[in-house]
């Protein structure tokens, strides 16, 4: 590997190449305005990156990542992330992504405070502090994980939504919608977890986020929601039974009705 990293340069090289070649007002189109739908606010996790998963291109999705995509309402970066998201770009969606088995969630169930990540971690920390007896009583160290990555979700997107940046667009009818998914570095797959907030009645009538800890909200993948929508008319005892909706080379795992 050379001191000046240019195997990167050179792969950039390549990647341009092949860009103008597929496409060759690409970077044209590029340079005159970035007009993104969507921030997406996820995890610094090398392995989550955004554009990559949604399977879009530079220009489509406005990004912020932090460890264990958390929103601090004092945190200048992420506050500046937003404001210029939702009022210049006037984004439609924000996606507040999560992952399995992240890292930093996982932090926070542990005693260790050594570090200035712990701090980053606090409201994690502190939520878990709260509901402990609830949190350990789930035997498996990997289902307790998922659960705070899931819940961790949901407690960043009411953050979001309490903001007075999100407060003031939707007060002036701008269309805002924002979502919690979760993703499986297992299988490459997004789930939707909730809660979907376009107002701030929406945001009001929420039950309270300690209510989540005993009654967690379902992972949903897109694939199945559409599958449950289609066989809803027939009736609950049709869905009995369906098959996965997901190829068999997606995932490794027996089908569950996470999938
Ligand atoms: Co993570």
């Amino acid at each position: 590997m050379s001191r000046t990293l240019d195997h990167l340069l050179d792969q950039n090289v390549i990647w341009a190449v092949g860009k103008r070649r597929d496409d060759p007002e690409f970077f044209r189109r590029m340079a005159e305005q970035q007009r993104p739908n969507y921030l997406w606010i996820g995890c610094s996790d090398s392995r989550v990156t955004a554009n990559d998963v949604l399977g879009l291109d530079p220009g489509e999705v406005f990004v912020h990542r932090n460890i264990a995509n958390i929103v601090h309402t004092s945190d200048l970066n992420i506050l500046s992330v937003l404001e210029f998201a939702v009022d210049y770009l006037q984004v439609e969606h924000i996606i507040v992504c999560g992952h399995y088995g992240c890292g930093g969630v996982a932090r926070s169930l542990t005693a260790d405070r050594g570090a200035m990540l712990d701090h980053w971690l606090q409201p994690l920390t502190m939520y878990y502090r709260k509901h402990r007896a609830l949190f350990d009583a789930i035997a498996d160290e990997q289902e307790r994980l998922d659960r705070m990555c899931e819940l961790n979700i949901e407690m960043q997107v009411r953050r979001i939504a309490a903001t007075p940046i999100v407060e003031n667009a939707w007060s002036r009818g701008q269309t805002l919608n924002l979502h919690g998914w979760i993703y499986a570095i297992r299988d490459g797959l997004l789930r939707d977890l909730g809660p979907h907030l376009s107002s701030v009645e929406e945001r009001d009538a929420l039950p309270s986020i300690d209510e989540r800890v005993r009654n967690p909200t379902e992972p949903i993948s897109a694939m199945r929601r559409q599958a449950i929508d289609a066989f809803a008319a027939f009736g609950p005892e049709a869905m009995e039974g369906l098959a996965c909706p997901l190829p068999t080379e997606m995932h490794g795992h027996a089908c569950t009705e996470e999938c």
